[in-house]
């Protein structure tokens, strides 16, 4: 009986693949030239931490958990997110003891039990950063550049960049109760989800994507109107810097996030080109989770992108991974054929990708077999090459031809 995949989740597979390397790539580069150095943190985690971390009356934690029992009652939990993992880890390994601030970058898979949709997997995957140890805007703004930067460089110019501060466990308590209140008599014309919301979590109200409750938030009380005087001033130095930068965004007063340790800044990078799922990436500040877990009071902010996201958005773009030379070694007899191994090898040396044709055929069929595997250059290799060091060549993609020598060769096609 032949056996599917699970519904929600993928696989990747070439030529698919390029593109999550070059974004993987990417990313990477970018973390280290901001100084992020890698953690690997564990897939499974005690449900527990998401509980705590990502909050109780959140959709993730209610909703959307792959929660099971171990075979020692244990109730674990498949990771639905990065964050709490680093923090749990940044606390167990005392890496508040390392020079501040503390900057880790991460990737992997998340799970989440959603209605898969376009953008929407069961299984995605995450590149994520979380910095600590500093509270002034000048990380978060750091960060949003990074990530401005990292997608810019893969060549996805057209997103937007929202930002908004939801304040802190000073004046956010305000907020909600004039929200509770503003939407109390409203509750018959929201979604029924909002109406689970208003108890559990009233902010997320804000954000719902459901017509009628989108009409409803129309004229409620905005966050930014009760910020208290620090929250108040780090988010107007957090504005003044990103225009330093300068980093083109824009303010919605109305976007929440569907995880309840954010503090202050918050913000989500969207696009138009995904149907319903626009944010490609997403964080903010969270300066007080450290401490809730059992850490040192720690300021910190964090953000993750979706690589499926990025993935779809690059696919739709022409030119959208560096072009890499890979040359075809055709041989023509014997002799040629032994060379042809020292060659590749040192061709390989060079950074260069290589295919041989692994056996004799004839020059027609290695041609044409160099055409089927993509190459771009095919090198030719016959006895009087052999002992000349001068070899044929030909770029396949604009149907040049050459002779050289090995050296002047790897120089052109590099
Ligand atoms: P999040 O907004 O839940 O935040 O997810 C971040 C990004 O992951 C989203 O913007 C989206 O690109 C991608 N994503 C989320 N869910 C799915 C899904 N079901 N299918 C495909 N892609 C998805 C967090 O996870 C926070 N931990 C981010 C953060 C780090 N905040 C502070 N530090």
């Amino acid at each position: 009986m032949k056996v599917n995949i699970l519904k929600g989740f993928a696989d990747v597979c070439p030529p698919e693949i390029t593109l999550w390397h070059h974004i993987e790539e990417t990313a990477k580069r970018h973390f280290f030239l901001y100084g992020y150095e890698e953690i690997r943190l564990p897939i499974v985690e005690s449900t527990e931490l998401f509980y705590r971390g990502i909050g109780e009356g959140t959709d993730i934690v209610e909703k959307e958990m792959y929660t099971f029992a171990d075979k020692a009652g244990r109730s674990l939990t498949l990771r639905p997110e990065g964050t709490a993992s680093a923090v749990r880890c940044y606390i167990e390994n005392q890496l508040y003891n390392r020079p501040s601030p503390q900057k880790y970058y991460y990737h992997g898979p998340m799970f989440r039990y959603e209605r898969p949709q376009r953008g929407r997997q069961r299984q995605f995957y995450q590149i994520g950063c979380e910095a600590f140890g500093v509270a002034h805007p000048a990380l978060d703004a750091e960060m949003i550049a990074m990530i401005n930067r990292i997608l810019l460089e893969l060549g996805l110019d057209n997103l937007q960049i929202e930002i908004n501060s939801i304040g802190c466990s000073k004046c956010r308590p305000n907020y909600k109760s004039n929200l509770i209140a503003f939407f109390g008599d409203r509750l018959s014309s929201l979604c029924s989800d909002c109406n689970r919301r208003y108890v559990t979590n009233p902010l997320r109200i804000m954000d719902c994507k459901v017509p009628k409750c989108i009409e409803n938030t129309k004229g409620a009380p905005l966050i930014r109107d009760y910020l208290c005087s620090d929250c108040s001033e780090h988010y107007r130095a957090l504005k003044g810097i990103l225009e330093h930068y300068p980093i083109n965004f824009i303010e919605n007063p109305k976007l929440v996030r569907g995880l309840d340790y954010y503090t202050r800044t918050i913000f989500e990078i969207t696009t138009e080109n995904l149907g319903a799922q626009k944010a490609v990436a997403a964080g903010g500040r969270y300066d007080g989770l450290v401490e809730q877990f059992g850490g040192p009071q720690t300021a910190a902010v964090g953000f993750a992108m979706g690589m499926e996201r990025l993935v779809e958005l690059l696919k739709n773009q022409s030119n959208n991974t560096p072009p890499k030379a890979r040359i075809f070694v055709a041989t023509l007899g014997a002799e040629a054929e032994r060379a042809s191994f020292g060659i590749s090898e040192e061709l390989r040396s060079a950074g260069i990708q290589v295919s041989l044709n692994y056996g004799h055929s004839s020059l027609k069929n290695q041609l044409r077999k160099a055409d089927r595997l993509n190459a771009t250059h095919v090198l030719i290799i016959g006895e009087e090459e052999v002992s000349s060091g001068m070899y044929n060549w030909k770029d396949l993609s604009n149907g040049q031809q050459g002779q050289s020598r090995l050296q002047d060769f790897i120089n052109l096609v590099r």
